[in-house]
């Protein structure tokens, strides 16, 4: 490692060239190909197909390591193994692994490592709303650091799939429904789970997923049907996969669904003519849990056996828990169906990576690696990721941030529920190292009154209700803390109303009534829909699940000590119905507009059929979500002027410099998020009415102003048009750079 940092250096200060760096590379294939070859030639076929066996355990098993699995590794028939989270157990089926298998090929351990092993991060969703790379990053970095202490080199994180439909219940674990935005994300998770390099003992190897269009769901239900035409595919589902392929992802997943009647772990022009020819993938794919053999229902597999045919012809290497590979290969090769070559092919992208990690030289866990779990840094970049990831939707009259010297009424289902906080796939978090609000409120030692109200989120029971408007009633502001529990969102945990659940709106209701000031807090993993009490309450703060540091983050923005600057990753809609709801939709032959809308009331009675003057939008609630993408208020004001173009005419040759001038003129210090926009206007195939293409933090104290600047050039416009032909096509763009993407300063150019 030490030497490929130096090597690096020295390209970079010009002392070697980097023609000598290729010659460099070209050797070091070259001699990966030998080892993973020579290998291959030593192996059986059984011992080959056992490297395709990822076998699942369950993490919560107890007493001695079961003796079936020990003899499965000693004779070869396991590649990898999921959930194995005793550190005992690691190091002994290492060691029958490395001393007893024919080959000494050694293991890799598995783990959802999602938002953070043991300290918690935001879910992803919170953390794609810190539109921060380096946010995302170094969350990735610790949870690395510490999961490979427990042995888990392989993370199935991070999750990539575009989400435009709030209630599917994964959109907690996803970044959001913008192209852009998750590149950037899944180019830093890769990074930070990854490392500096793969054969460091606390690089976790990275896994893309799901591929693909698992957040395509119809209907937002979890597993279901994906219909995504073959542009949308290639301009919206797949640039993700693409930035974290090219920053090094050694694995990826592929999704439980079928996309236009292929399941995703049997879809041979994905896993072969997509994912290895066009986006160049060298690494190896593992299927999701029993996805092979979940063909079978899909009704694309008569039985296993042919479920495993299909896989294996399809591409797909690694086996997640079932196991019609390990039964059926061998005969499926004796009757012909799959040749032995095309094993050996998969099992060689499965040994690459395991070479790259460094496993046959350094296969045990460092048991010197603690892994410093909760550590002091750990957990303060836990807490800025969630002051980060944090969206401050309402801020009326100024009521935030509240003078320390305020009495509060905490009220509220989640204001002190240490494990709720952390949000769904957090297996590893211990909820004892949680710090909640309440927790947070009492070490500051705020003068505050804390009544429950409801004790879960679902709960509907008023008995408290009473107790809690007392409560209110001697208080000057009224912090009601509510959402979801973690349990509502994530895998198979859809919603088809997204408001908050149980009586929350009724006692915000009535806690409103008291006419004290009500701050709302929300801790979910997916948008919730607020307008049955917008009205009722004066400042909405949405962190989603903040994780292990949740509470001092919530006490550091309420009491302004610092700033809420999340912006939203996703539209947030007025009401389910709406969904699914995203920015960079079409425009439609009637696009929807405020001078055309027809409210449902304004409608006559017995009015005559008429379609004249309508447009694409719903009689109750019109076109418009509640926040738009990229939405977020924070403790001061910006006003964005002066938004230059370099040149009106973009080519081939030249580059577009965008400048425009953000002020702060508000009364504090403030970080602004300032969002570059772009439309297409006619295109060969119809384009969104707008796409985000860049987006800046500044930093300003109040009054001051400064020039942000961005750079456009042809390539960073190019999409993939119906004959799948990528490129750019000549004719005019109109430009934004605002706040969000329903507001901005407005410009225009033409490419030639
Ligand atoms: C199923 C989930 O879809 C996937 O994301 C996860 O990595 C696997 N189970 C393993 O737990």
């Amino acid at each position: 490692m030490y030497k490929t940092k130096l090597y690096i250096l020295l390209i970079l200060i010009g002392i070697i060239s980097c023609k000598e760096e290729k010659t460099t590379v070209a050797t070091t294939t070259d001699h990966l190909e030998k080892k993973v070859n020579n290998l291959l030639a030593k192996m059986t076929l059984e011992e080959k197909i056992g490297q395709l066996n990822l076998r699942g355990t369950s993490s919560r098993v107890k007493g001695a390591l079961p003796e079936e699995l020990k003899q499965a590794v000693r004779e070869g028939k396991i590649g990898a193994f999921l959930n194995v989270m005793n550190t005992e157990y690691v190091d002994e089926l290492q060691k029958i692994a490395i001393n007893e298998s024919p080959n000494k090929i050694p293991l890799i351990f598995a783990r959802d490592v999602i938002h953070g092993f043991k300290t918690i991060f935001p879910i992803p969703l919170g953390l794609a709303a810190s539109w921060d790379t380096k946010v995302a990053e170094a969350s990735s970095r610790v949870a690395a650091v510490e999961a490979s202490s427990y042995g888990v080199r392989w993370t199935f994180a991070p999750m990539l799939d575009i989400a435009r439909d709030s209630r599917w219940g994964r959109i907690a674990e996803s970044p959001g429904e913008d192209p852009y935005l998750a590149s950037k994300l899944g180019e830093a998770y890769v990074k930070g789970f990854q490392g500096d390099s793969l054969n460091d003992p606390t690089s976790m190897i990275a896994c893309a997923k799901h591929f693909i269009g698992y957040g395509a769901a119809i209907g937002g239900r979890d597993y279901n049907t994906a219909i995504i035409n073959k542009e949308l595919l290639q301009n919206v589902y797949l640039p993700p996969f693409k930035a974290a392929f090219k920053a090094g992802s050694q694995t990826v997943m592929t999704s439980f669904n079928e996309t236009n009647g292929i399941p995703a772990s049997g879809d041979k022009k994905l896993l072969k003519d997509i994912l290895r020819k066009q986006l160049h993938f060298d690494g190896f794919v593992v299927s999701d849990w029993n996805s092979v053999t979940e063909m079978i229902p899909h009704g694309f597999a008569k039985d296993e056996k042919h479920a495993a045919e299909i896989g294996i012809n399809a591409g797909m290497n690694m086996e997640m828990t079932s196991k019609s590979y390990e039964n059926h290969a061998k005969k499926l090769l004796e009757e012909g169906k799959i040749s032995e070559k095309q094993i050996t092919s998969l099992v060689a992208d499965i040994l690459r990576v395991k070479f790259r990690m460094g496993l046959f030289k350094n296969p045990k866990r460092d048991a010197n690696n603690s892994g410093n779990l909760y550590a002091k840094e750990h957990l303060e970049l836990a807490k800025q990721a969630a002051i980060k990831s944090s969206v401050l939707l309402k801020n009326d009259k100024n009521i935030l941030p509240l003078d320390k010297k305020t009495k509060i009424a905490v009220i509220g289902p989640l204001a002190n529920k240490p494990r709720e906080q952390l949000g769904t796939w957090t297996f590893d978090g211990d909820k004892a190292h949680s710090i909640t609000p309440t927790m947070a409120f009492t070490k500051e030692e705020v003068a505050f009154n804390f009544v429950e109200g409801l004790s879960f989120s679902r709960d509907t029971s008023e008995k408290e209700f009473k107790k809690a408007v007392n409560a209110a009633k001697k208080s000057d502001v009224i912090v009601f803390i509510g959402g979801e529990e973690a349990i509502l969102s994530g895998e198979a945990h859809s919603r088809a109303n997204i408001n908050l659940p149980g009586a929350q709106e009724k006692l915000i209701k009535e806690l409103a009534k008291t006419g004290k000031p009500v701050v709302l807090v929300i801790m979910a993993g997916r948008p919730i829909t607020l307008t049955n009490i917008i009205e009722e309450v004066d400042a909405v703060l949405m962190t989603w699940h903040p994780g292990t540091m949740g509470g001092e983050a919530i006490y550091d923005m309420l009491f302004g000590n610092q700033e809420p600057t999340g912006r939203l990753p996703v539209t947030w809609p007025k009401t389910a119905g709406q969904l699914p709801l995203f920015y960079n939709h079409k425009n439609t032959g009637r696009p929807a507009s405020k001078e055309e809308f027809v409210h449902i009331d304004s409608i006559p009675i017995g009015a005559w059929q008429s379609s004249l003057g309508n447009t694409s939008h719903y009689l109750d609630v019109g076109f418009t979500p509640h926040f738009p993408f990229g939405y977020g208020l924070g403790y001061t004001t910006f006003q964005y002027s002066n938004l230059k173009l370099s040149t009106n005419k973009l080519t081939n040759s030249n580059q577009l410099e965008i400048t425009v001038a953000i002020k702060n003129t508000g009364e504090r210090k403030g970080e602004e998020l300032v969002q570059l926009y772009v439309q297409d206007v006619v295109g060969s195939i119809t384009r969104p009415v707008k796409e985000l293409k860049g987006f800046k933090k500044v930093l300003l104290k109040s009054g001051e102003e400064k020039t942000v600047k961005f750079t456009l050039s042809a390539n960073d416009l190019k999409y993939y048009n119906s004959e799948l032909v990528y490129g750019l096509e000549k004719g005019d763009f109109k430009i934004w750079v605002g706040k969000n993407a329903a507001n901005g300063l407005k410009s225009s150019f033409v490419y030639e």
